[in-house]
């Protein structure tokens, strides 16, 4: 696939896709949202691929969120269409596999939806993270609503979004928002470290995870806990299970076949 505004690159059993306009902080224009969207479907079909990883291009920013600059003009009308045809958020929603948000620098707006967006966030102690559409007279677009008190509590996802201003990655630690904070010389390495860990694990069994446990953000606790039986279900009926089984018992490594 060819793309001009993101690079895809494989490390082993993983995936990393780059923001690549680093002369603009990684702006997300409406291109660079299309190919990411493209991107993720591609790879979540990919056998070859069990983990994706997101990050931004030169050692200043993340993302610095959507492009301000398409915003000069943009119609109502035109801002629905986009939301029909749905957006990047729901891409990412949609990715079956996990994505790991490798936050390098700045991570602002609609970025930090893009990294809230993602199963786990890890960040480099440079990183400095904001939910600033306030700032330029406007409120969250990109779902930090939502998901912004999902995981910091009504009461912060308020002062962030209301205030504009921004926080460290100590800060962004400590209210939840990310979920590891490393130097920044160890930021790849420690990401890699933590796919490698999960892509050693059964890739259906990590599916069939990810899915019970995001669909806590959506479902109420009875729907929930039944879906989570209904997929439990599905994972003990995988040769995955006879395996990890058998392995066990036997004290020796499993040997996945992801079915
Ligand atoms: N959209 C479009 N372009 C952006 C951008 C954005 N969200 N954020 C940064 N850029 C561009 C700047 O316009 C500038 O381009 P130019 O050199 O052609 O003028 C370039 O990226 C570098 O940005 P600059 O502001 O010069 O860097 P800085 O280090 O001084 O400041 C920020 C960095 C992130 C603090 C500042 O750029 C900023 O506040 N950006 C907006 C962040 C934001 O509110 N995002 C949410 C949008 S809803």
């Amino acid at each position: 696939m060819n793309y001009e505004t993101i690079l895809v690159a494989h490390r082993g059993p993983s995936a990393l896709i780059t923001l690549n306009r680093p002369d603009k902080l990684n702006a997300m224009s409406t291109m660079l949202k299309a190919e990411l969207i493209r991107a993720l479907h591609d790879l979540d079909n990919r056998e070859d691929v069990r983990v994706i990883v997101l990050t931004g291009a030169g050692d200043k920013a993340f993302t610095a969120g959507a492009d301000i600059h398409e915003f000069q003009g943009r119609t109502s009308i035109e801002q629905w269409h986009m939301y029909e045809h749905g957006t990047l958020y729901d891409a990412v929603d949609r990715t079956t596999k996990p994505i790991l948000a490798m936050i390098n620098g700045y991570c602002f707006g609609g970025g930090l939806e893009l990294a809230m967006a993602c199963d786990i966030r890890i960040a480099s102690e440079r990183a400095t993270l904001g939910q600033t559409e306030i700032n330029i007279g406007i409120i969250p677009g990109g779902g930090a609503s939502q998901r912004l008190p999902r995981l910091v509590g009504l009461g912060n996802a308020l002062k962030l979004t209301l205030t504009g201003d921004r926080i460290d990655a100590a800060e962004a630690l400590r209210v939840g928002l990310v979920d590891e904070v490393v130097p920044h010389a160890r930021l790849e390495g420690r990401t890699f470290e933590v796919a490698d860990r999960i892509a050693s694990r059964s890739a259906l069994a990590v599916r069939l995870a990810k899915a019970a446990l995001r669909s806590s953000a959506r479902l109420p606790l009875d729907q929930g806990l039944r879906y989570e039986q209904s997929l439990f279900t599905l994972a003990m009926a995988s040769e995955d299970k006879e395996e990890g089984v058998r392995a066990f018992l036997e004290k020796r490594e499993p040997r996945w076949k992801d079915r």
